[in-house]
This record gives structure tokens, sequence and C-alpha cells, in this order.
């Protein structure tokens, strides 16, 4: 074989969204941060070299009636909430990405999953890049007992962790993390946008060819020279994030990606002493401590996935001391709340461009629905009226510009899950109050609303 001729060349990538760029950049083109540039060498093999194709078996192309479909073989990992994010359990073969911000619990979970699976038979091999096998050991005294399948390793060369799973035979790999191993194949430093990719290649390879799930923990970096798991987002099939407050206990475990099922799944733990523990009612954990009687506070139903969580939102509406209000949001976006509060002025004249507020979602969530707009309506004006709302009542509903109250899906779900945990009263739009199921009008009373004004004239 003829040694094909490579030449070097320096490359700017961005280190959170990847974007290539042949000059220096101060804020990336493409995902609009700033400082991420890092400047790298990368071999690029001379044009004009041509190799002999070979036509084998596997790319020979196939009409669909000739190829033979297993259905996905999944391995249950013994943790409900794990399982249900990734779609009802471990596909065999597949490259999973956990991202996350540092220390926030991504070795502590799949350390589990490994206890779970281990215990149950299954060999496993965790590679750690980051920390010593006695750390390890520590952290494994706290998560439970271990059988001896599991086993462990301290390496960051690929090629070796190559030759280990070659011997070892696992069934499952975990990789922990990505930023800090490096695949020989590529010349850049570990962490370096081009040396992730060449890691990650060499790792989706390995899992495809032996069949086995291969796990990669990948930090999330703001700034500097490691590559963030963005960066590998498009080469994996499976992307989980790990997300929550380091501070508080819960922690939210997010799908963004995923091939072998639906993505907008959650999962809910809570870190405790002796590991993550699953949350399996969020609702009830998300509303333990509400206020009674107090007014800015009322309780929302969101969907996250095929899931109602109920939370709670409050709202402070105080009087501004300076001639600019304050705005300030927590768990929601703040646009949204400016938006709401602009619709509530001019749609029906409340003063609000003389308050400063302040909205909160309890517990720490972070709500993205638009169904949660009329929660977040319902907190400001009860607030600026100071007038509280009835404890056993609840929303849900988005609002439009002119102020409208529009429909918003799976209106039964939700009601149900509210009356799982006592709430017999609903404020919703008109549009979903027609479609709803008999079974949900007992025991609930629901009152339709079309118009932000409408629920202003409850107060
Ligand atoms: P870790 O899994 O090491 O985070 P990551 O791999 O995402 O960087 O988790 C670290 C944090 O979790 C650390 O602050 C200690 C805490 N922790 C507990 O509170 N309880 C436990 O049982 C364990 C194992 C960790
Ligand atoms: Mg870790």
């Amino acid at each position: 074989m003829p040694q094909s001729r490579a030449k070097e060349k320096t490359i700017f990538f961005c280190t959170s969204c990847g974007n290539e760029s042949g000059k220096w950049f101060g804020k990336c083109p493409v995902c609009g941060e700033f400082n991420t540039c890092s400047e790298e060498k990368v071999r690029e093999s001379v044009k004009g070299v041509k190799r002999a194709a070979v036509l084998n078996e596997e790319s020979t192309p196939l009409p669909l009636s000739k190829i033979n479909s297993e259905q996905d073989e999944r391995i249950k990992s013994g943790i409900d909430e794990f399982d249900r994010v990734l779609g009802g359990g471990i596909v065999k073969g597949s490259l999973v990405l956990l991202g996350g911000d540092p220390g926030i619990g991504k070795s502590t979970i799949l350390l589990e999953v490994a206890r779970n699976l281990s215990n149950d038979g299954r060999k496993l091999l965790y590679v750690s890049g980051e920390e010593s096998l006695s750390q390890i050991k520590m952290r494994a005294k706290r998560v439970g007992n271990f059988s001896d399948s599991l086993l462990l390793m301290t390496e960051t060369d690929l090629s070796v962790i190559e030759e280990a799973i070659e011997k070892a035979a696992p069934q499952l790999v975990i990789i922990d993390s990505i930023q800090t191993m490096y695949s020989p194949e590529a010349e850049a430093a570990p962490g370096s946008v081009s040396q992730v990719r060449a890691s990650t290649a060499t790792l989706m390879r390995l899992s495809k060819t032996k069949g086995i799930t291969i796990f990669v923990i990948g930090h999330v970096t703001k700034e500097g020279n490691v590559a963030g798991p963005r960066v590998l987002e498009h080469m994996v099939d499976t992307v989980l994030y790990l997300e929550g407050d380091r501070y508080a206990s819960y922690r939210i475990l997010r799908g963004v990606k995923n091939r072998f099922g639906s993505t907008n799944e959650i999962g809910v733990f809570e870190m405790t002493g002796s590991g993550l523990s699953e949350v399996p009612d969020p609702s009830g954990y998300m509303l333990s401590g509400r206020p009674e009687g107090a007014s800015g506070s009322v309780v929302a139903v969101s969907m996250e996935g095929t899931r109602p969580i109920l939370i709670e939102i409050q709202a402070l509406v105080t009087r501004s001391n300076f001639g600019m209000p304050r705005r300030t949001a927590v768990g929601i976006d703040i646009n949204r709340v400016n938006l709401l509060m602009a619709v509530l002025e001019k749609r029906i004249g409340l003063k609000l461009s003389e308050y400063d507020a302040y909205v909160n979602i309890t517990g720490g969530m972070r709500m993205n629905e638009p169904a949660v707009d009329l929660g977040i309506v319902m907190a400001i004006v009860s607030s600026y009226k100071d007038k509280p709302i009835d404890d056993h009542l609840f929303c849900f509903g988005e609002v439009g510009l002119s102020g409208e109250v529009r429909s918003v899906s799976q209106a039964d779900q939700r009601i149900a899950e509210a009356h799982k945990l006592g709430f017999d009263k609903c404020i919703l739009p008109k549009a979903s109050l027609a479609k709803l199921s008999k079974e949900s009008s007992s025991g609930v009373k629901p009152y339709g609303v079309s118009f932000v004004s409408d629920v202003v004239k409850l107060f």
C-alpha cells in the first residue's frame, strides 16, 4: 500500500458548537458564543491520492425488503427514570452521550447503572481518565454493593482501551470522560475539538462492530480550550443531559436526541448521601412546602414528554423605586415574562410598567412549555392585586399577544394528574374545555377562559 502523504494545517474550532474556520474569531459566527475559539493543527491527506474501491457485502445497496430487521434489544438498567429517558431501556450496540456540568452527578448515575447491571451478571467495563481507582472505590462504597462482573481501569489512550475491550469482552462500556481520552490517530491534544471527534469516531466504530453499548460522559464547558459535548452530539445515537442546580438536591435527566425513542421525556432524581435516588412522583416533590393562602402563588401543569408535572409559579410584584422597573425570572425565559406583562398592560390596563416583578418556578425546575403562560399571568395578577388564589386551583393554557388564551394538548392527562394530588378546580382555555372527556370533568370543576380579561374577573 502506498503511504499517503499528509500535510499539517491550522484550523480554528469553536469549542461550543464545533464550527470550523480558517481564521481566528472572537465570537463564533454560528452559535454566537464568545471566547470559544481554539486553534488546532490537523493533518490533511493530500488530494489526488486515490484508493482502490472494494465493494464488500455490507456496502452493497439493498432494497428494504431484503433487510432483516431485528427488534431493538433493550436492557433494563433497573432505574426506571433512566430507562424512561432512553425510551424504555438501554439499546444494545448504541453509543450514548451523557453531558452535564462538572460535579452534577454524571459519574454517580452511570456507576449506579453499572451496579445494577453487574448485579444482574452482565459484564461491564468502567474506564476513567479523570479519577484514580481508589477515588472510584470511595464513590462506589456510597452507591452500594457491586459484583465482580464490573471491571474498572484508569486509562486515556483509546488504543489501549480498545485492546482491553477486546480481552474483557464486556457488554457495556463507560468512558469517563471523553475530554480526557485521546486517539493516537489524531495528533491534537486531549479535549480539543479534533481529538474529541476522533475519539468519538473510534468509540462509534467499536460499538457498531462489536455490538457493545458505550456510554460516554462529556463535561459541559463554558469557555476555554476544552470541547463541550455539543461538538459530538451529531455523531452519537443518543444524547442525554443531566441538569439541576448544584446546590439544590434534585437533578433532571433530559433526552436531547434519541435514535431509538422520543426526546422530550425527563427523569427526576434526588442527590442523597448514597447516590442519586429516583423521584417517582415529581409533582408531589415539586409542590412540597407550598405556602397556603399567599398571594402571587399558583399551580400550573406542564407536559414533559408523556408525563404531566405540576409546578408552583410564584410572582412578586412591587412598586418600583426607579424609573426602570426590575424584572427577574428564575426557571423560565425572562422574555416570555416581559411579553406576558406587556399583554396584561395593553389588554387589561394593569399599570405594570411602574412595578418591579420577580417570577420564580419553585423547586428549581426549568419550564419551557407555553402551557405555563396562564400560570405566570395568574401569579402576576394575584400578586399585583394582593389577592391569594384558591389552594385547590390549578391552571394551564397558552397566552397570545392579543390576550387570547389558546388551547393546549393533552388537557385530560393534565387534569388527571392534578386530581390525583387533590386539586379540584381548574382554569383552562375554553377551546380545551370543549374537547374534555367526561371522566375529566368528574371531581374537578373546570372554568374555561378565552381572554386574559376573563381570568382577571375571577379575582
Ligand atoms: P459526580 O458524579 O462525581 O459528578 P460528575 O461526574 O458529573 O462531575 O458527583 C459529584 C457530586 O455528587 C459531589 O459534589 C458529591 C455528590 N455526591 C453526593 O452528594 N452523594 C453521593 O452519594 C455521591 C456519590 C456524590
Ligand atoms: Mg465525574
